[in-house]
This record gives C-alpha cells, sequence and structure tokens, in this order.
C-alpha cells in the first residue's frame, strides 16, 4: 500500500488577507513546474489559512493542485453561535480540508473529544476531510501514559465513523511538547506512536482501511528533520506550523520529502 504524503502548512492566527494571498501566490509559483503539482505525484500540498483568507488564498491557488483547509469548524449548519464558522460554509467556498481536535484548540478553548467528535462527523456529512489532531503534553510522556492519551483521543475522535468516511480522514499525531517548541520527537519516537495509531486503526475497522489512512506528524518539522520523519513507514506527511509561514521553509520540507 503506498500512501500519498501530506504535507499540510498550518498557518495557525498568522497573516494578514493581503499576506496570505502573498505567501499562497509564492508557493504556487514555485510549485509550477514541480511534479508535486501533478496530481499523480506522490505529494499532496495543502495550506491551512485563517478563515479570513481562505477565499483570497483559494482564488490564488485556482489551477494548481494546492488544495485549501481551514483551521476548526463548528458542528452545526448555521445557528446562533456567534464567532463560530460551518462546514457548509467551508464546502461552499471550496475549502477541502479542516483541522480538529488541535492541541491549542484542546488547551485553549475547551475542545474536548466530543467535540472532535461531532465536528469529524459533520465535516465529513459536508465532503470535507478532517485532519483530526492527537497527541500527549510533556507531562503525559513523562508519566508513561502516551498510548493511553493518544488512544483515548482517537477513539473519541472516530467514535461513530463508518469504514468508508475512515478513508477520508487523516490523522496528525502532534506531540504538544514538540509544537512549536523546536524540539522535535526522533525519528523512532514519531514511528513509535505511528505505528501504534495505525494498529489501533485496525482495530476500530480493518487492516486494509488502516493502511489506507494517512497519519501525519507535526511539531517543529521542519527541512533539516523532515526527510529522515517521512522515511519512517508509517509517517506519512507532516502538519507544519513555523516553517510554513514562509515560502521557503514550506518548500525545503516539499523538497526534502
Ligand atoms: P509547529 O506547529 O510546526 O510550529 O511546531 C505544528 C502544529 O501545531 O500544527
Amino acid at each position: 500500500m503506498t500512501r500519498r504524503t501530506i504535507l499540510a502548512g498550518n498557518w495557525k492566527m498568522h497573516k494578514t488577507v493581503e499576506e496570505s494571498a502573498a505567501l499562497a501566490a509564492s508557493i504556487a509559483a514555485a510549485l509550477k513546474d514541480k511534479p508535486s503539482n501533478n496530481s499523480s505525484a506522490a505529494h499532496e500540498v495543502v495550506v491551512c489559512p485563517t478563515y479570513l483568507a481562505l477565499d483570497r488564498v483559494i482564488a490564488e491557488l485556482k489551477g494548481t493542485s494546492v488544495l485549501v483547509g481551514a483551521q476548526d469548524m463548528h458542528w452545526e449548519s448555521q445557528g446562533a453561535f456567534t464567532g463560530k464558522i460551518s462546514g457548509d460554509m467551508l464546502r461552499a467556498l471550496g475549502v477541502t480540508y479542516v483541522i480538529l481536535g488541535h492541541s491549542e484548540q484542546r488547551a485553549y478553548f475547551h475542545e474536548t473529544d466530543e467535540t472532535v467528535n461531532k465536528k469529524a462527523l459533520k465535516a465529513l456529512a459536508e465532503g470535507l476531510k478532517p485532519i483530526l489532531c492527537v497527541g500527549e503534553t510533556l507531562e503525559e510522556r513523562e508519566g508513561g501514559v502516551t498510548e493511553k492519551v493518544v488512544e483515548t483521543q482517537l477513539r473519541g475522535a472516530y467514535a461513530g465513523i463508518s469504514a468508508q468516511d475512515a478513508l477520508n480522514t487523516v490523522v496528525a499525531y502532534e506531540p504538544v511538547w514538540a509544537i512549536g517548541t523546536g524540539r522535535t520527537a526522533t525519528s523512532q519516537q514519531a514511528q513509535e506512536v505511528h505505528k501504534f495509531i495505525r494498529g489501533l486503526l485496525t482495530s476500530f475497522y480493518d487492516s486494509e482501511t488502516a493502511e489506507a489512512v494517512r497519519i501525519q506528524y507535526g511539531g517543529s518539522m521542519k527541512a533539516e528533520n523532515a526527510a529522515e520523519l517521512l522515511a519512517q513507514p508509517d509517517v506519512d506527511g507532516g502538519l507544519i506550523g513555523g516553517a510554513a509561514l514562509k515560502a521557503d521553509t514550506f518548500l525545503g520540507i516539499i523538497t526534502a520529502s
């Protein structure tokens, strides 16, 4: 089974609409003649700007194979939910992916396994592809409960999702202690947890489904460590924060992969 590598830039709360459009245009220009811009190529490239910039970035990337993702969504279609964005709205714009359950959402905005699941079910119903984030804190890793934490989050995220729909999901393993800290998990640490996640997916579904679902690593990925991480048998891509904010560092990861 060959899984297509997925490299997604998570721009978080960075960049104005103009700055986002400029970054998207640089990425598009650089990938124009590269095989990664060919849909049959081994790499899928995704950028996830702020909600405000989604429309502009989609317009900038038109005619390229770079896809666009959102950083969160609400699980209802519409209603009195001040400050929220629905999956229906994202789909209507032409968004393909949506990051759900990011550790920053969990830590600062009361995201729980239950809300991740509600959002994931709604995203799939809308034809959006959720990138489901899981990962342990430093305290949890040092306490020896990494697998327990990851299992609880993964089980919660996938509750009620059919095998058919699971094929449209991506898992992002993001050890919290590696996010934005410059401290990357070693390729062995990443592979260990990725393999564990694939085993869990096999137990939720079957080995064929588990072999098809892509598992990204996230946490201080950069050009210097991407090749080794991506060479691991169960590491199928990256969810990239800091290094995705500049075209050259993001493209460096694409080249390294
Ligand atoms: P980082 O962020 O690459 O800056 O560590 C990754 C993420 O939070 O998705």
